[in-house]
């Protein structure tokens, strides 16, 4: 279920997202759900049993030549969930979501399907354009939904008590402390810009040096500028990973760049300090290279915490399985840090072996997907007790 044979790659409603709605859907059908893929394209699950919910879920959507298991795994595991609750017959009807963008490759902003549903929705990315010049109120009427339709899908929410989710831990921390699992306290913020540097394109071969305008060479000398910067800022992680060079050829001078820059750090404050710097150190590139520069903000995702209670009852659930009671941050986003501000919401990520992930070479260990399916199956009895 892939845009690209042999890697995979699932962008925002590409057409791979009908097969995957398709799997996702005969599986929640099983479980008894009422199943309805909302106007942001989330696919949602809706238990029969009355009473309490308990939201559980993920993105499927993925980034380009990614691992198998980001997003993805959450929504499945969220369906074991929800199993588990009917098997236990607890008095909590457990729903599924499979939030339909979170990595915000295919329009440049994540967390589409997650912010329509907090009710936070921003109407302005709608004329936003992909690669292939197609616009996201395109892209979503093309997969058969109405974009005005969109504020209906943070309705019908009120009894739900929360939003767990299940997610690998995308690095090292686990692995190193050869931990199964862990809760999690918190999701750092994270600020995402384009920048594009303009020059002047020319002919490599009779173009003296100091006569050039090198829109690539400026880019370049920023790019170390944000790595050196995000070395001597501590817990800050600064990167540069899209670089759109104009005309891209080998014997032309580069006459446009357009780069992405990421930002995060647990401190807001720290944050947007260093991409005030940043952004000010493209400017002064620009200006002694006589380029033009425009900084222009894709996003700012405030750090956010998790909630106490339902952490506490992970934890709990943890050293009841015999397990260590972990806790810690989240480098990575996740569709968490939006749903934070629609209801109470909790995370429990499981080890990311080699601490990799955005790469295919992304796994998970069997041992520890069983360990996450028993903490989560204590974690059920225990809200389902506080609600009877
Ligand atoms: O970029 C992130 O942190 C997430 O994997 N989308
Ligand atoms: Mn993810
Ligand atoms: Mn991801």
């Amino acid at each position: 279920m892939t845009e690209e044979p042999g890697r995979i790659t699932r962008r925002f409603l590409t057409p791979p997202t009908h097969n995957v709605h398709a799997h996702l859907r005969a599986r929640m059908e099983e479980l008894g759900m009422t199943v309805h893929v909302d106007a942001a394209g989330n696919l949602r699950g809706r238990s029969r049993t009355a009473g309490t919910r308990l939201l559980l879920g993920s993105h499927i959507d993925t980034v380009p030549d990614a691992g198998a298991f980001d997003g993805v795994l959450g929504v499945t595991l969220a369906l074991e969930c929800a199993d588990m609750a009917r098997e236990m017959n607890l008095p909590l009807a457990v729903d599924v979501v499979a939030f339909s963008e979170e990595e915000g490759v295919r329009f440049g902003v994540p967390f589409i399907g997650s912010r329509a549903i907090a009710g936070r929705f921003d109407p302005s990315p709608l004329a936003l354009k992909d690669a292939e010049d197609v616009t996201l109120e395109e892209a979503i009427r093309a997969y058969g939904l109405d974009p005005s339709q969109i504020p209906a899908a943070s309705q019908g929410l009120d009894d739900t008590l929360g939003f767990v989710e299940i997610h690998i831990e995308q690095g090292p921390v686990l692995e190193t402390e050869d931990l199964k699992v862990a809760a999690v306290t918190g999701i750092v913020g994270q600020s995402r810009l384009t920048i594009a540097f303009t020059g002047q394109a020319n002919h490599a071969g009779t173009t003296p040096m100091h006569l050039r305008h090198d829109a690539l060479a400026g880019a370049a000398e920023w790019i170390t500028a944000v790595e050196k910067h995000a070395k001597r800022t501590e817990g800050l992680v600064a990167t540069v990973g899209k670089v759109e060079s104009s005309p891209n050829a080998g014997n032309v001078i580069a006459g446009a760049v357009s780069l992405s820059l990421d930002v995060r750090h647990p401190h807001d404050a720290v944050r947007l300090s260093a991409v005030n710097e940043l952004t000010e150190a493209a400017n002064a590139i620009a200006e002694r290279r006589g380029l033009a520069i425009q900084c222009t903000p894709q996003m700012d995702q405030p750090a956010v915490s998790m909630d106490e209670r339902l952490t506490a009852y992970l934890v709990d659930t943890m050293e009841t399985a015999g397990l260590p009671p972990k806790r810690m941050p989240s480098g990575a986003g996740h569709d968490a840090m939006v749903m934070a501000a629609r209801m109470p919401t909790a995370m429990l990520f499981l080890r990311s072996p080699g601490g990799i992930s955005h790469n295919p070479a992304e796994a998970v260990r069997e041992e520890d997907v069983e360990a996450v399916l028993q903490v989560t199956n204590g974690f059920l009895a225990r809200v389902a007790a506080e609600v009877r």
